[in-house]
Formats: structure tokens, sequence, C-alpha cells
């Protein structure tokens, strides 16, 4: 290939890789899978190995070039940075007063228009100048003081959004000015990858920009997930400027630079109020941090007329939002009991204004996010409530942390208490759990309404009209602690209850007697046991008979149980363990809760032990879950439809197509009488 040949060929090849960047970085859609992507990049990389001379700085390979600065240069910036107002009144009338100032300094009248606005998002990171000559990228300078920032030249070069040379007809000069910053999401997965690397993380998005901005070496600022939001403009030459603000962002989108989407033109004190409502409700969907919004007025000729005040523009406005991270001091950490058990870590704060509530307490999730962050009591924590979400410590600020004379921390680490805060029962973290639980499932009074729901369930001990509103009036009134009280309930207690008839609080006692009589399995499913379901509970009764041999059982025994592995044995384990649980469980039994127990030999020796039985059809005396429970306490199963595999179909009035398919499959069909004759009951 001659030079010319080779020169004319990287030039297509950057081209077609710009238009793929530009699609892929900033439209965030690709137009080319990754490895046609890959396969072009090294044609490049290869064609510039090979003539080097072909090599400039807007070749899409030369993103990092550069090495280690001792410093960075100043730029003077040609059109001055200017700041920005600020708006503190987060409410509506903020709006109408940014309106009413910039009417005010136009002498406009209330019976003038509405002045037009271009209203877009106020990003969190840092504001950087881009300088394209003829297209190219050639500088990047920081604010600085607005007169004079910093060459961050290579840095910006990293940053994949950024385009290295702008699509279309190259104006002489453009300068571009926006905002660098991190999303969150990318932050997150940085921060991840730092810790697993035992680097340190960033303390937060908007620090994570301007350190990655402000490095030396940009090999570092690669590194860092940097996003970029073009939002105005600086020194323009040979370039027909659009009449309205709104008009340079579309026009700027046209070149190839990233323009967020959130943006509006709006009219008016109502448009501003509007646009800021609507980003205050999306502000915690965005995949960034934003502080505000900004309004700008939106004819280019009016921003002139308006001019500015010292380092202000007039034309322009930041209306806030709450801020959604503060920072205050841990007065304790202590751990609360959650409906579930789940055991949580949580700080208790000096109160604070943050995201626009006063916050006292966050989270700290689980014992390891507790220690990761290391938070103590006495330290100065960074807060964040974002939304309706629960507020949380984002970090703690190390060198604010109380010290002993010697130099070492005054309070320790965070450790994990050993019993429950609620009820003392003990505390349990499996190996590869995040989440500690406590154990007293039946008895803590944190787990109480959960518990009692589950117990109460239909495939539990089936007490019908025992929902959720009574549950929540039973234990807010102290009336029912444990499953025990429920069977000592009587009548006037009942009625008491708000709402209550006395014909539904009858019916619910009836209900109530009714579960005494029930089975091992649904008695064990009931108890709500960690990781033992109703198929689990099923196994365990089929397999030990009684309850006092499971209660006695230990994690090998239990495994011998089928599906029963480590896990699951050595929660049923832990349960038993707890004193408290199993005082309930006697209590219950004591109280007229009973089931036939069986041996275990009793149900090997069954004569439907290991048989499938379909049921189909109404039976006259037993319904369907009875049946089942029948067929499933003599080691039995039950199974939804017929197949070759059924062993016998229990048919009843009305049965369907499950009958014909057992006719055809000649399998044995029984009516109830001769069901109870094969089990001999
Ligand atoms: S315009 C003449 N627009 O806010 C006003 N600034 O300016 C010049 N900022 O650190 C700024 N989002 O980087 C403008 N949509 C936006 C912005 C924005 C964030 C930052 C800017 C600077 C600060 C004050």
């Amino acid at each position: 290939m001659s030079l010319e040949q080779a020169a004319a060929r990287a030039k297509a090849l950057r081209r077609e890789i710009e238009r793929h960047n530009h699609a892929y970085y900033v439209l965030d859609a690709p137009t080319v899978p990754d490895a046609e992507y890959d396969r072009l990049f090294r044609e490049l990389q290869a064609l510039e190995a090979a003539h080097p001379q072909l090599i400039s700085a807007a070749s899409p390979t030369q993103r990092v070039g550069g090495k280690p600065l001792p410093e960075f240069a100043a730029v003077r910036h040609v059109v001055p940075m200017l700041s920005i107002r600020t708006e503190t009144d987060t409410e509506p009338s903020g709006a109408r007063a940014v309106d009413a100032r910039v009417r005010r300094e136009l002498g406009l009248n209330a019976d003038d228009a509405a002045i037009e606005y271009a209203a877009e998002l106020k990003f969190d990171g840092l504001a950087i100048n881009l300088r394209y000559a003829d297209g190219v990228l050639v500088q990047a300078a920081t604010r600085g003081d607005g007169e004079t920032g910093e060459d961050v030249t290579q840095n910006i070069r990293t940053v994949r959004r950024i385009p290295l040379r702008l699509l279309g007809d190259a104006p002489r000069v453009l300068e571009v000015r926006g905002e660098v910053f991190i999303s969150r999401p990318d932050f997150e997965r940085y921060n991840d990858k730092q810790r697993a690397l035992g680097r340190p993380a960033l303390v937060n998005p908007r620090n994570g920009a301007a350190g990655s901005i402000r490095q030396l070496d940009p090999a570092m600022a690669a590194e860092r997930p940097l996003s970029f939001y073009a939002y105005g403009l600086g020194e323009t030459a040979g370039w027909d400027v659009p009449a309205t603000h709104s008009g340079v962002l579309d026009a700027l989108a046209a070149v190839g630079l990233p323009v967020c989407e959130h943006r509006a033109v709006v009219q008016g004190a109502e448009g501003l109020i509007g646009f800021h409502a609507r980003m205050r409700e999306m502000r915690d969907a965005l995949p960034f941090d934003i502080d505000g919004v900004v309004y700008k007025v939106n004819s280019l000729a009016l921003q002139q007329r308006l001019g500015f005040v010292t380092r202000e523009p007039r034309w322009a406005v930041a209306h806030k939002y709450p801020a959604e991270e503060a920072l205050t001091t841990v007065e304790a950490i202590e751990v609360q009991a959650g409906r579930t058990g789940a055991i949580t870590p949580v700080a208790r704060l000096a109160p604070v204004f943050v995201g626009g509530v006063t916050v006292t307490n966050a989270t700290l999730h689980n014992e390891a996010e507790a220690r990761r962050k290391d938070v103590r009591i006495g330290d100065t924590v960074i807060v964040r409530r974002a939304g309706d979400v629960i507020p949380e410590v984002v970090a703690v600020v190390l060198d604010r942390r109380p010290m002993k004379a010697g130099g070492e921390a005054l309070h320790a680490a965070f450790e994990l208490p050993k019993t429950c805060p609620v009820c003392n029962s003990a505390i349990e973290k499996p190996e590869d759990e995040a989440i500690a639980r406590c154990t007293g499932g039946l008895f803590c009074p944190a787990q109480r309404k959960q518990a009692l729901l589950h117990f109460a369930g239909r495939r539990a001990m089936d007490i019908e009209g025992l929902g959720d509103k009574l549950v929540e009036q039973l234990v807010d009134n102290a009336i029912v602690k444990t499953p025990v009280d429920l069977y000592k309930l009587g009548l006037l207690a009942m009625v008491n209850l708000e709402r209550m008839a006395e014909k539904s609080a009858a019916n619910i006692l009836a209900a109530i007697e009714k579960s005494k009589h029930t089975t091992l399995a649904r008695f064990i499913f009931a108890l709500g046991i960690r990781n033992v379901g109703e198929a689990t509970a099923k196994d365990l009764a089929r397999h030990f008979g009684n309850l006092d041999a499971v209660i006695a059982a230990d994690a090998d025994r239990l495994q011998q149980v089928p599906d029963v592995g480590p896990v699951v044995a050595a929660s049923i384990v832990r349960f038993f363990a707890e004193p408290h649980n199993v005082e309930v469980i006697e209590q219950l039994r004591a109280g007229g809760v009973s089931w036939p127990e069986g041996e275990p030999a009793a149900i090997a020796s069954s004569p439907i032990a290991g048989k499938t039985f379909v049921l189909t059809g109404t039976l006259p005396t037993l319904t369907r879950d009875e049946a089942k429970d029948m067929i499933e306490a003599l080691g039995g199963k039950v199974a939804g439809s017929v197949s070759k595999k059924t062993d016998y179909v229990v048919a009843g009035a009305d049965a369907g197509s499950k009958l014909d398919k057992a006719r055809d499959l000649g399998v044995t069909i029984f009516d109830e009488r001769q069901f109870r004759e094969l089990i001999g009951r």
C-alpha cells in the first residue's frame, strides 16, 4: 500500500469509527457489533503503526497518549467562564421570584408577554471549556477563577463521550461549555472494582469527577468512567450562532456533542414551576446527581440586553432542590429487628436537614456494610436521603474521627450483637448470607404480625378470617403476642375490637377452634422456620412421623430427609435450639393443638407409601385439602394431572377429563368410600 493509499484508508476508517463512537457514546444507540468496531479500530492502529506520520491527535486511537504532567499549564479564557445566580427557595415561589426579577430587569410590565426560557438540569460535576479549531478538539480547560483555568486537555481526551472531532462542516472556532460528571451506576461499578482490588474508592461522584480531571497522569484519568453534557458556548468564529439558547443546544447536538435530553422551552413563571416540579419527580430516577435546574432566558438578544452583574449573568439562574447529602455526627450505633427478623445496624445521628426532612437515623444495611464503611460512634458522616429511600450513611469523614491521645481511635469498630435487641433470642448469620436474623420467630415482638399471618395461612393452620387487618389490631392492642394467645381468645376480646360484628367474631373463634385439629406437616410449616416451605414440612413430617423426633434431630439426621441440605438443616436446628420457640410449641400443644402422630415405621408399612394419587371431582365428605393431607400423612403423593406414573385416581362428582384419561391409561379409580377402605379410615 502506498503512503497515499494508507492515508486515504486511515481517513476513511477514522470517519467511520467517529460515527460509531457518536452512536455508541453520545446517542447510546450502537450501530455495529463490538467485534466489527474492534476490527476497524485495529486496522487503523495497524496503519498508524506502519506509517507513524499518519498519526494525528484527533485520531480515535489517540485518546490516551500523554505522559504524566509535572503541573497543568494555565489557560486564559477568551470569553470568561461566569458563575450563576442561585435561587435557594426550593419551592414554586422560588421560580416566581426568578421570573419576577428578570422581568423587572428588562423593564417589563404585568401586561407584557411571558418570557420564554430554556430550562435544563444543573449537573453536579466540574465545568469544562472545550475548544474545537476547524472541528478538532485542541484544548480543554477547567473554569479556574473564571478568567484563567487549567489545561486538562490530556485528561479530557480520555472521556469517550467527548468527540475529538466534530461531525459535519467545521466552524473555525467553536468553544463548548459543559459539565464533566460520573453517573451513579458508573460510580458504584468503579468503586466495587476498586474495593475488590483493595484500592481506595471515590467518596462521591462529584469529587470523583473533579479529582479525575485534575489528575496529572492521563492514564489514571482514563480509568475513571467520566461522562459529559454540553450546556453552553464560549468563543465562536465562523459559526452561525442560532438566535436562541435552545437552538444552540440543538446545533451542538447536531455536530456530535452530548446534550441532555431532559430540557424544555417553557413560558413564564408557570412554565418554570412545571419544569422544576417534573424534574424533581424524575430526580431519583436519573442515572446522575443534580442539585437543581437552570433557567436561561431563551433569546440570545434578550440575554445581551440583560448583560451581567459582576461575575453573574442576569439571564441565567440555578433553582435548587433540597440537598440530598449532608454532614452530621453519629451518636450511637444500634441494631433493629425487622418484620422478617432481619437484623439491621442503624446509625443514630445528630438531627440534620437533608432531602427535605430532618433525619435522625440512617441505615447501615448490614454487618458487612457497616464494617466496610467502618462507621463508629462520634464519627462525622455523609448522610444521603434521596426521594423516599431510607436515609443511608454514605461514608465517614475519616480525618474528623475522634482520637485518643495515643493516635488510636476513641471508639472501637462496630460488631453485631449476639442476641436480638427486641426479644433477646440468638442472632444467626449463615456464612453465605449478608443478612443476620433473629431466631425467635414465634416469640419476637418485631416479627409477631408476620409470624401470626403465616401461622394462620391457608396452607398452614388454615384459620379462615384471620387476615392482615385483624392481626394488626390483635397485636397492636397487645391481645395476641404469640400464636398461643390465639387459642385463648374469647368472644368478649374479639367483639371489643373496632368494627368487629359479633357474628364474624364467632366465626373466627370457630375457625381457630377448628384449626386445632391439624396435620404434623401443616404444623411444621406454620412455625415459619426459615427455609422450610410447605414441601419441606411435608417431607419432614413423613420422614420423622412425629414432632419430637424432628425437634430432637441433629443436622446429620435432618439431611437424611429427601431435599434437605445443609442450609435447611442448619435453619431447623437453629430454630429448635431457641428455647423461646420450643416453649411456644409446648404451649400450643397444651392448648389443644394436635395432629395424628405416627412412627416413621408406620408410614413405611402404609399401603400407599410412595404411591401417586390424582384427585378429581367433588368427594362426598372430604375436601381436596383434607384428602391430600390424609394421603400425604401416610407417605403418598398427590399430583395435579394423570399420567403413566399415576397409581390411583380418587374421583368424586362431576369429575372431568382427568377421569377419562385415567380410564384410557387403565389407572385404578376409587370413589371416596373405596379410598377410605384402602387407607383404613
Ligand atoms: S450555565 C452563565 N448550565 O453550575 C452561566 N451551568 O455555573 C454559566 N452547571 O460549575 C453556567 N449545570 O458547571 C450552566 N445546565 C447548566 C449547568 C451549569 C451545571 C454548573 C457549572 C458551574 C456552576 C455555576
